[in-house]
């Protein structure tokens, strides 16, 4: 019996991507496995049953999908009831959240289980290609500036008419990885003047190959937020204080603040207060893109516009679904990349040695047991 990949449809609300294409399924079955989808899996993402079928896959119904794979894919792990019936060794590899949901993991743990948890690939340039941050992030930082200009009730390019000069936007980017950057890009393609904001020193020239500006702490000694791995690291209090003062002057000229800033494995750090709020002027939008791990701005909720002080916060939730057939592809590359690396030409399954760097900064579960260092340190 060949190596079966079952995809999975989401379950999760308002989760519209899908963890396999056709191009991927077609992939996957030149490498020598059968591909089981669950039917209807690609319905919000614009991939019909007959798209999977004409590429290789098998359509099953969910019992099915979970009852013969060797590996499961999905975009959200489902919790471990939900695989009830999973052979027992069976691989699951999805964005699990392991460190918000650690009793799902435990639970894949209990029920044997092997979980690889895609958001803990490490970043090294052999990754790369298998990173779902990256390929996410992506597309949340181009969204996020689109969703700005939607709420915003001006102009973002300068407009110089026969009825008079529209101002270019002023658009303020804190936290300038793979979102950051993007949204950078965008906001200067639809014509707003841009600056940003980061911990990490090597973001500036970055920020500036992009014709935005830097807008840096320079006054605390020794900082270089930098961490293993191209991660932000917690800030001194000093920092902390040095970058508020700066940003709070900042602030107050801006149009639209985009912010993104994430530290692994802990909340979001907050970058803006109440008060830096309502020093904008009115008609301004944040957007928060850190709104599900605890938000970078007071207020934020995800998934909601809040009104305070006449300004718009855009708690973002689900951004890359909502572009679901690109980030859909997307993330399914990330998938398939993954699964290639360690699928020797001959062989008929994948194997994933526990001495390989990304296979243990991925497995979160193995034989009954949580195995993944980074989750048993925290
Ligand atoms: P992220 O999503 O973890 O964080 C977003 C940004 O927020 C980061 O740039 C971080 O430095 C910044 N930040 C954190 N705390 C902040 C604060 N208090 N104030 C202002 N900014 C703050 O980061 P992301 O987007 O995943 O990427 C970070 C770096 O890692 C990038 O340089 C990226 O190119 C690199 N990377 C490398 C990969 C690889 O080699 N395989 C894969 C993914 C990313």
């Amino acid at each position: 019996m060949a190596f079966t990949i079952s995809v999975l449809k989401e379950t999760a609300a308002g989760e519209h991507r899908v963890a396999a294409v056709p191009e991927t399924v077609k992939k996957f079955a030149a490498l020598g496995a059968q591909v089981m989808v669950e039917r209807g899996a690609g319905a919000h993402a614009l991939v019909s049953d007959e798209a999977y079928r004409d590429a290789g896959a098998e359509i099953v119904d969910r019992e099915a999908a979970i009852a013969k794979a060797d590996l499961l894919l999905a975009i959200q792990g489902p919790d471990a009831g939900d695989l009830a019936g999973a052979r027992d060794g069976a691989m699951l590899a999805a964005s699990l959240d392991p460190f918000g949901k650690r009793d799902r993991i435990d639970g894949y743990a209990a029920a044997g289980i092997d979980a690889l948890a895609m958001e803990f690939m490490p970043r090294i340039t052999r990754a790369q290609s298998m990173d779902i941050l990256s390929s996410q992030s992506n597309l949340n930082g181009y969204k996020a500036v689109l969703d700005a200009a939607h709420h915003y009730g001006r102009a973002f390019p300068m407009m110089m008419t026969a009825a008079g000069t529209v101002s270019a936007a002023r658009v303020f980017v804190m936290g300038v990885g793979v979102a950051g950057l993007q949204a950078i890009a965008t906001a200067k393609r639809l014509g707003a003047q841009v600056s940003a904001t980061d911990v990490r020193s090597a973001t500036k020239e970055q920020i500036k190959s992009l014709g935005a500006k830097p807008i840096f702490v320079e006054t605390v000694e020794g900082i270089e937020g930098e961490g293993s791995g191209g991660y932000a690291t917690e800030m001194s209090e000093d920092y902390k204080k040095a970058q508020a003062d700066l940003v709070s002057d900042h602030i107050a000229k801006q149009d639209i603040v985009i912010t993104t800033a994430l530290i692994p494995g802990r909340a979001a750090p907050r970058l803006i207060s109440d008060a830096q709020i309502a020093s904008m002027r009115p008609g301004s939008v944040i957007v928060d893109l850190a709104a599900e791990q605890g938000g970078n701005v007071e207020g934020a909720v995800a998934g909601e516009a809040v009104e305070k002080h006449q300004v718009t916060i855009l708690g973002a939730k689900d951004m890359a679904s909502s572009m679901a057939a690109d980030s859909s592809a997307l993330f399914s590359r990330n998938l398939y990349n993954f699964v290639n690396a360690f699928w020797t030409d001959g062989s008929d399954t994948p194997i994933f040695p526990d001495d390989d760097e990304i296979v243990q900064g991925v497995r979160v579960t193995k034989d009954g047991k949580v195995v993944s260092e980074r989750l048993l340190a925290s």
